[in-house]
Order: C-alpha cells, then structure tokens, then sequence
C-alpha cells in the first residue's frame, strides 16, 4: 500500500475558517461513501468525467474533492490522467489518502478552499468538481470561479456537477406556477444549493469571465435536480 501525503494548501488567514462537511457533520463522514453508493451518485461522477473530455497526461483539479470519488471515477477512465484532490476538510482527505493508497493509484491531495487554489496562472488542463459548490457561500463560490478562470490554460475546461437547474428545479417555472408552488424546495437543498437553481453555476462562471459556460447535461435525480455545467477559459 503506497502512503499519499496531504499538501496543506491553506493560506495562514485559513487556519481554522469554517467549512460544511459532506454529510453536513463531521461525525457522519464515515457514512459518505456508504450513503453515495446508496444514494447513486458514482453515475453522476462517471458522466461527469466522460463529459470532461480528459486525455491521458492531462492536470485535473478535483475540486470539492471529499473522499475522493470523482477523482478516482477519472483515474479509472483515464488512468495516465495527472488528478489532484482538493478539499478544505481533513478527515475526508484522509479517507481519500487511504483509498488511493490501497488501489494503488497516484493521486496528489492539498488541503484547502476553493477560492485559493495552489497551482499557478495557466497551468491546469481541467477543473473538475462534483456537489461541492452547494457547501460554498457566496463569497467563496465567487472566489472559485475567480480562481477555476486564473489557474486554467487557454483551452483548459471547468466541468461542475451539482444539484441545480436552468429554472427553479423540478419542473421549472410553469410547473411551479401551474401548482402554486413558492419555495421550490426539494430533498437534498438547503440555502447554498438554491443558488445553483436559476442557471445559478453558468452565471457564477459567466461573472468570472468564462464567455461559454453552459448546462451540458441535467439528471433527474432521486435528491433533486442535477446540473451538469462546461466552460472552456
Ligand atoms: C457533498 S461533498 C462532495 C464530495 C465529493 N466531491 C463527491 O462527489 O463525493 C461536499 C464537499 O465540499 C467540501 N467543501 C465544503 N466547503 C468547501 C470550500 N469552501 N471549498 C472547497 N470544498 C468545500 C466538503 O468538505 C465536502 O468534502
């Protein structure tokens, strides 16, 4: 069993910054893996990578990256891919260590937030990130896309999935009107992820100065809907 080391990426003013788990608390983090597989999200990591268009000898950042399964769904399809996970929770990084370590597969981890990302201007191929951004505020989804625009080469590709919609979710629009509904609320969605609904990620990137972002592919999934969101730098 190889033994993966963690970068800490974390500027000094990050030390201790707050973030929301993926099971939303720390102590249920070793549910995650068993609750996805329940839950079925390993489809939404595999169309997501196969979207993504990655060569081999291609840099993926995995943003968001938890326990590590969307990089590991891209190591599977594209194993001379060159895939680092980040991820500001350390327990999670930990998980994902250990199971790089017994697939015997090269994965480089940096603890950290997407708003500061290590690698340098132009340097990043792909941009990947699976039902991170609903656990981002908004100053932070801000700083994600100001950073998915910096790091990325000329070419390089950012693709997100993640609950969200064009419209306001199940039904869009008219089926809200039609059935009177106001919140639109649905199983899986807090505050955060609201913000995607509305063509909420396309405009995140659009902001960041990404002129053809766009909803790829939606799945409705039994949590809610699903985005699937590209744009070339
Ligand atoms: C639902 S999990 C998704 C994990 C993984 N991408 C997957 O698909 O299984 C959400 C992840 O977002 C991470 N996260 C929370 N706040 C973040 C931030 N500000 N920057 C980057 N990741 C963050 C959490 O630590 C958690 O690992």
């Amino acid at each position: 069993m190889t033994t993966i080391q963690i970068i800490d990426g974390r500027a000094e003013s990050d030390r201790g910054r707050d973030f929301l788990p993926g099971m939303g608390r720390t102590w249920l983090l070793p549910l995650y893996d068993l609750f996805t597989r329940f839950a079925r999200v390993r489809p939404l990591h595999e169309r997501t990578v196969e979207l993504a268009g990655i060569r081999p000898g291609e840099t993926v950042l995995d943003v968001g990256c938890g326990t590590g399964n969307l990089s590991f769904a891209v190591l599977r399809a594209v194993p001379g891919a060159v895939v680092t996970g980040h991820d500001p929770d350390p327990s999670a990084l930990r998980l994902a260590a250990r199971k790089a370590g017994r697939r015997g597969v090269r994965l480089s981890l940096v603890q950290g937030y997407a708003d500061r990302l290590l690698p340098e201007d132009g340097s990043v191929d792909h941009i990947v990130s699976s039902l991170a951004l609903h656990h981002v505020d908004d100053a932070g989804r801000e700083g994600f896309g100001r950073e998915a625009h910096r790091v990325l080469k000329p070419g390089g590709r950012v693709t997100i999935v993640d609950f969200g919609a064009p419209d306001h979710g199940p039904g869009g629009h008219d089926h809200g009107r039609r059935h009177g509904h106001e919140g639109h609320r649905h199983r899986g969605m807090n505050a955060y992820t609201e913000r995607n609904l509305d063509n909420g990620i396309v405009d995140l990137l659009t902001d960041a100065g990404f002129t053809d972002a766009r909803e790829i592919d939606h799945i409705d999934h039994r949590f809610g809907p699903i985005t699937i969101v590209q744009a070339t730098r």
